[in-house]
């Protein structure tokens, strides 16, 4: 049995910023409003949601619908034009290139396609974060490795390359790297995407052990329903650039709106489609 202690490497998330231990809000992230056009393409248009600290907030909507959009917002990598963003209770909208560092060290993100050095091994791409932690010991960061790839079952594969791994596996050496940055929240754009529908259902459940053993806040991009329905605590349903639901994913899934209805009903039958898209 794992517990979150057993992964405790730092003591406690507040270690990674001080600034949290006195500003403790109920919500670890905040939409208010939030507008972004691209020229005359109006992308999210009053966005507002919040996520509670520890819980998981699946993000779901058609293509283009704005999804990974809202997620850079998070990260810095995209302004809003209006609108505020607040992270861990504190307004980051007009936070700076460095200012955004800080919310970077907090917040990491696992990309589709991993994100991984391609020329270091698995072992060294997880171990990573941790070689830039002051005051561990090789034992320490070589016994944290050890415990995050078993968890995600890459432990087998620790001396290959990325470039050696199939596409599901490298994803998996991902979030094995973004926990060993030990983040107080942790968002996944799109984590079954470009897999097979056994892996995506793997992938699902890698997840849910993470959610488990960390109880870290997370935002989770996705259209597949099935993940959807084993991470998420609640629910942002985008379209046409607003906020058509959000509430707790019991709420959704019984929702009689006939659109919710209908995007529920057909990704459940198309589970297999996964593979193409
Ligand atoms: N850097 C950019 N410049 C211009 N337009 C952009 C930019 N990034 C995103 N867009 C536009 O914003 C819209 C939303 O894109 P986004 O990537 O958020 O979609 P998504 O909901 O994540 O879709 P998918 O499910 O296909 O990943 C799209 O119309 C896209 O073309
Ligand atoms: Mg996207």
């Amino acid at each position: 049995m794992t517990n979150a202690s057993d992964f405790s490497l730092h003591g406690g998330a507040t270690k990674l910023d001080g600034a949290s231990a006195h500003n403790r809000t109920e919500n670890f992230f905040e939409f208010c409003d939030v507008c972004k056009s691209f020229d005359d393409n109006a992308v999210l248009k009053n966005v507002s949601f919040s996520v509670r600290r520890g819980e998981t907030c699946v993000i779901m909507g058609r293509s283009g619908v704005g999804k990974s959009v809202s997620l850079k917002h998070i990260m810095g990598f995209m302004k809003a034009d209006s609108g505020r963003i607040f992270v861990d209770g504190t307004d980051v909208t007009d936070f700076s290139e460095r200012q955004f560092e800080s919310v970077r060290r907090k917040v990491t993100m696992v990309f589709q396609s991993g994100a991984l050095f391609d020329s270091l091994t698995v072992g060294e791409n997880i171990a990573f974060p941790l070689e830039k932690q002051p005051g561990l010991a090789d034992e320490d960061v070589d016994a944290y490795v050890d415990k995050l790839a078993k968890m995600l079952e890459v432990d087998t594969v620790l001396d290959k390359l990325p470039g050696e791994l199939s596409t599901g596996m490298r994803r998996a050496v991902a979030m094995a790297r973004a926990f060993a940055q030990s983040p107080e929240a942790i968002l996944f754009d799109e984590p079954t995407t470009m897999v097979d529908p056994i892996m995506a259902g793997h992938m699902g459940d890698l997840i849910l052990r993470l959610k488990d053993a960390f109880h870290r806040t997370s935002i989770v991009v996705t259209h597949d329903t099935h993940l959807a329905k084993k991470l998420a605590d609640s629910v942002v349903f985008l379209q046409e650039g607003r906020v058509a639901f959000f509430g707790p994913w019991d709420d959704f899934e019984n929702s009689k709106d006939p659109f919710l209805h209908n995007f529920r009903a057909q990704d459940a039958l198309i589970p297999a489609l996964d593979v193409t898209l």
